[in-house]
């Protein structure tokens, strides 16, 4: 039993006895001589990671010792304070060749005097996951499904029990875990994996309960039951894959996690397959409502679509990820979701209608726990499915991603968060309170609904800058950093050409054109500069600015900047509807999530008006926030319950209903804005006089009406 002590007392310990201090935490204590380190951390409440329980094949626990003389792996001082590199690290190291320079196995060193032993962080059962192709989070490793390997007792003739009372006894034995359940599906399985494991088995579980609490009060009983067995794998196992997947409209995107060390292995893409039945969600709900059973085919291709990004992830990271050759579908274990509202009742197969009228209501709005198989899902068959909670009827799991990744509820800056889609969810608030609502921007920032808009791909242009003076633009194409102005932009840009323009591309045009004087701030393209610039001209009775005339002509139109002002004004309205309920005029942060969120120029966003008047150095993009809110979920089983208490607090605003959200429409229709001031913004641009009478009027307030009738 461990004892408290301080290592630089004068007093002399025991020589049967032998002190250690672990840093980074500086938790201490004195041990029998012959202890292994891995033991001491544990008596001491040390994060220090093992799969194998101590057996020296997981290399889990692995540990450095800054206090004697070693050399690569070799105790060589006179007074050894470990035991020698032992056969079994020898034996690891020889079969992964994994083993750090200086490092020891923790269940193989054992105490043979004073030490002071660092766990790196790689080692720490809840260290911090900072990843690669996605987007840098921190998450502290706390996944639902853990790995446990065990040695279980033979079947005895004088002890008759069950083999999997044996197993479950073993676990107890060595890991602690009691009140076990086990998936029946493994019950004809089971005496046959154990035999063919010689008694020694891998066992994945499930626990529902935060592994951090259970660290630190070194309980033997979890915080809550329903823990589970869902996989038996004879002998020693180290594949456990979890899969964080962000359901959209246009595109569903898949992250192959590591749940032993929480590394992400691999990640893939593909359009939302639904996109036949509907370019935006409410012509699906529309499918739905002319087509019965149109609900069920939509579920059908948007799980067939995850089940081959199972299968694509899984291939990537036998291709590239070494150590994860065999990375098969059946290492799938746990899997967690985010989606809009209406992608999130067609991915678990409830008809979405209600979600096409007032008052919008969800079948269910809590988080949903579920086994995969049930939803259709290829995986491990008891791989374990998370989807996190909705908050409101236009407020979907994915906002309560974006809310979980960048925690507004713990800061004090009052935040915005934006994802902006066909419908753009809005988050306000800070650490005292905080607020959603939605807005029904439509497609316009997708590319749909302009006249030469397209989807962000190769091509599109997505870059604009416009000459003040001679009113000539230059842009650039995704896919190549050239500026049309540029010698070479021709040559470069043969193979992709110039195809449209993407949604940052339009509000790039649309604020150079306002910038310039070519659009006033009524939106009205002015025909009077044609006398200026050939690039103005007459198209019936209003007027056009030419963008690019090549293979495809592209021509900014007077529709295609209404259009982008009716969606600029439902989000601002959205937005500025919020910060009415939070009796602020102006917001200290901003941040912008999703795809479209990630590529504008946050600077011209708010010269359009898109968003309000903010410090743009406190204007910012959140990445695939909803993503990362549901790799947060994945990693970590306290998130879960934290963003599950969060969404209950949110305060859900509905639009449709507010009063003063036709009031802010109106007044968003101008650029910027009619009514509100952008002071910070113009610090940092030059922006036009504002005109003495600015008004879009009936109009405009008549287009708003009817937009909003679509989702009535
Ligand atoms: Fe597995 Fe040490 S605990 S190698």
């Amino acid at each position: 039993m461990s004892q408290e002590t301080d290592i630089n007392n004068e007093t002399a310990c025991d020589q049967s006895t032998a002190r250690i201090i672990f840093t980074p935490t500086g938790k201490r204590g004195e041990f029998p001589i012959g202890t292994p380190i891995l033991q001491a951390a544990r008596s001491l409440g040390v994060d220090l990671d093992s799969v194998c329980g101590g057996r020296g094949i997981c290399g889990r626990c692995q540990v450095l010792c800054s206090e004697g003389d070693f050399s690569k792996h070799k105790v060589v001082s006179s007074s050894n304070h470990l035991t020698p590199f032992g056969p079994n690290e020898e034996r690891y190291e020889k079969l992964k060749g994994e083993m750090k320079a200086g490092r020891r196995l923790g269940c193989q060193a054992r105490l043979q005097g004073d030490v002071v032993i660092d766990v790196p962080e790689d080692s720490q059962v809840h260290r911090q996951v900072i990843r690669k192709a996605a987007d840098h989070v921190n998450i502290t490793l706390d996944p639902s499904v853990r790995l446990y390997y065990v040695e279980v007792q033979e079947p005895d003739m004088h002890d008759p029990s069950g083999d999997l009372k044996r197993l479950k006894k073993a676990l107890h034995k060595e890991w602690q875990l009691t009140n076990l359940d086990c998936e029946r599906s493994l019950y004809p399985t089971l005496q046959t994996t154990l035999r063919d494991g010689e008694w020694k088995v891998t066992v994945a579980i499930y626990d529902p309960a935060s592994k951090e609490t259970e660290a630190l009060e070194s309980s033997t009983e979890s915080a809550t039951g329903n823990k589970r067995i869902l996989a038996v794998w004879p002998g020693f196992h180290d594949r456990a894959y979890g899969v964080a997947i962000d359901v959209g409209s246009t595109t569903i995107a898949a992250h192959l996690c590591n749940l032993v060390d929480g590394e992400v292995l691999a990640s893939s893409g593909a359009m939302n397959p639904q996109i036949r039945f509907g370019e935006d969600l409410m012509s699906r709900v529309s499918y739905v409502m002319m087509n019965p059973g149109g609900d069920t085919e939509m579920t059908e291709a948007v799980i067939e679509s995850i089940n081959q990004l199972l299968v694509a992830v899984c291939e990537e990271a036998a291709a590239t990820v070494e150590g994860h050759s065999e990375a098969s579908i059946n290492d799938i274990l746990d899997l967690t979701f985010v989606a809009n509202p209406v992608m999130h009742h067609l991915l678990l197969g409830i008809n979405p209608v209600e979600l096409g009228w007032a008052p919008f209501a969800l079948a269910f709005d809590e988080a949903a726990s579920l086994p995969a198989r049930d939803m259709g899902l290829k995986a491990n068959q008891n791989a374990c499915a998370y989807i996190l909670p909705c908050i409101a009827g236009h407020v979907g799991a994915d906002a309560a991603g974006v809310v979980l990744a960048e925690k507004p509820y713990t800061l004090e800056p009052k935040t915005l968060l934006v994802d902006v889609g066909t419908n753009a969810e809005i988050v306000l608030g800070n650490k005292d309170r905080l607020l959603a609502c939605s807005s029904p921007t439509g497609p316009a920032f997708e590319g749909a609904q302009i006249s030469a808009g397209q989807r962000a791909a190769p091509g599109a242009i997505e870059r604009v800058r416009i000459e003040p003076e001679t009113l000539e633009p230059r842009f650039s194409v995704i896919g190549s950093d050239v500026w049309s102005n540029d010698d070479g932009f021709a040559e470069a840009n043969k193979s992709l050409g110039v195809t449209g323009i993407c949604g940052s591309g339009i509000i790039e045009v649309i604020a150079e054109m306002f910038l310039t004087g070519i659009i006033n701030q009524d939106g009205v393209i002015q025909g009077d500069l044609q006398s200026r610039s050939d690039r103005i001209i007459e198209d019936g009775r209003t007027f056009s600015y030419l963008l690019h005339d090549g293979d495809v002509r592209i021509v900014i139109t007077q529709n295609d900047v209404r259009e982008i002002q009716l969606a600029k004004a439902a989000l601002y309205a959205g937005v500025r509807l919020l910060m009415d309920k939070l009796e602020i005029n102006a917001v200290e942060r901003i941040r912008l999530a999703g795809a479209f969120g990630s590529h504008i120029d946050v600077k011209y966003a708010m010269v359009i008006g898109l968003i309000p008047d903010c410090d743009l150095q406190h204007v910012s993009s959140a990445g695939n926030a909803a993503g990362n809110g549901a790799r947060i979920a994945l990693m970590n089983v306290a998130a879960r319950k934290e963003i599950e208490s969060v969404v209950q607090t949110v305060e859900k605003i509905e639009t449709a209903v507010e009063e003063r959200f036709q009031e802010h429409f109106v007044d968003a229709m101008a650029f910027p804005n009619k009514s509100a001031d952008f002071t910070e913004l113009c610090k940092v641009v030059q922006m036009p006089e504002r005109q003495a009478s600015a008004s879009s009027g009936e109009g405009t307030s008549g287009r708003r009406r009817s937009r909003r009738r679509k989702r009535s």
